[in-house]
């Protein structure tokens, strides 16, 4: 799998306002939605165009559109819903699914409590939401839920990923892209990214 990282001002400026503590919780949504708005255009930059014949002003013209029927979305609840509306911004007609996944907090395994994906994946582009990428439980779980329902071109775009993360779906998903602005530098005794930027759900939920 190789893991990409995104490498843009707006990216730098966002983490690091995610970062801080002192960020509350209206500061948090903003500037993930940002951030993920640049992290998602560079996951989605070669996703199927197709030609349209067109009239500009002056006359007749050929361009390239989205082909929007191929593109799905899936947020892992609860902080992935907070990359969603910059997803829906960039691609208004993308098809959206879910999955609820939670961490236990022993085991730090997820145990999955709700999906709702559309039909079919194998033709679409299905691109995953989730900020944080910590053991991989979580993602490798998504992705296998996923192929399940068919899917074989699956992107994940992240915030911060841990490096036994990125491992993990190495070792278990090796043909998913991975865009992400951070590999931070390890995972606490609590399986927390460290720096990170603390619970990403919490946060964005403003349950802290
Ligand atoms: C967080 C995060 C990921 C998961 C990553 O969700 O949003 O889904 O942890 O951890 P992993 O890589 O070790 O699996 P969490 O389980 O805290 O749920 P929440 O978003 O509802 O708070
Ligand atoms: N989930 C989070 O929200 N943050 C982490 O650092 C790890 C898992």
């Amino acid at each position: 799998m190789p893991v990409i990282l995104v490498q843009h001002s707006l990216v730098s400026d966002g983490l690091a306002r995610l970062r801080d503590a002192a960020s509350g919780t209206a500061k948090f949504r903003r500037f993930l939605r940002r951030v993920s708005a640049v992290l998602i255009a560079e996951a989605v930059r070669d996703i199927p165009l197709k030609k349209v014949s067109l009239n500009t002003p002056l006359e007749k013209a050929q361009g390239e559109t989205l082909d929007g029927a191929c593109v799905v979305v899936v947020p892992v609840l609860r902080a992935g819903i907070g990359m969603l509306d910059a997803f829906i911004d960039l691609i208004p007609f993308a098809t959206i699914g879910f999955i609820g996944l939670k961490r236990d907090e022993k085991t730090f395994a997820p145990y999955e409590y709700y999906h709702s994906l559309p039909g079919d994946l194998s033709r679409s582009v299905t691109v995953i939401l989730d900020p944080m990428l910590a053991t991989g439980g979580s993602l490798v779980a998504a992705v296998g839920l996923l192929k399940k329902n068919g899917a074989r071109d699956i992107r994940a775009v992240t915030l911060v990923a841990a490096p036994e993360g990125v491992k993990e779906v190495e070792h278990h998903c090796p043909e998913v892209r991975v865009y992400t602005a951070a590999i931070d530098r390890c995972l606490n005794d609590r399986a927390y990214i460290v720096p990170g930027i603390g619970d990403a759900g919490d946060r964005f939920c403003g349950t802290i």
